[in-house]
């Protein structure tokens, strides 16, 4: 169920060379339906909830230690690690992407490494 770091990086490396119209290029082509039905399964927004209540959302802080398209995914790798999702890089991405849709919003240039 694991995929290599090597799979890893040449999908990171693909998505980030193609251009997108709009939105940070590292998330182009994401199956945001995908990501959807993934959060949902994972429970994500019931656990955050409980920790920021509402309806979870409020923990994620664009503005914060997550604050670029990749941190944003890598974020989600770790979580879903934690939590032993078994998640492919490709859906990893896809959660991230729904991520980045409904509530960090980074710009297109925001997907350059920041230094
Ligand atoms: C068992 C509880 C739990 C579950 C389940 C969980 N998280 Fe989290 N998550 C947390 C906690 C706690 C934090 C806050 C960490 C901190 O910054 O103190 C967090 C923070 C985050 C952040 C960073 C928010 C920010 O802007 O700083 C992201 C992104 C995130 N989680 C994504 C996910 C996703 C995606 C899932 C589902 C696949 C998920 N989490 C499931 C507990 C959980």
């Amino acid at each position: 169920m694991r995929a290599g770091p090597a799979i890893l990086l040449a999908l990171v490396a693909g998505t980030a060379l193609a251009q997108t119209p709009q939105g940070p290029a590292l998330f182009h082509g994401a199956d945001l339906a995908l990501g959807e039905k993934l959060i949902k399964d994972a429970k994500c927004e019931a656990c955050h909830a409980r920790r920021v209540g509402g309806d979870g959302s409020a923990i994620y802080r664009p503005q914060g230690r997550i604050n670029t398209p990749g941190a944003l995914r890598g974020m989600v790798d770790y979580c879903s690690t934690e939590l032993n999702l078994g998640l492919f890089p490709e859906e990893v991405t896809a959660v991230a992407a729904v991520l980045q849709r409904d509530h960090y919003r980074f710009p297109a240039a925001a997907s350059a490494p920041s230094r």
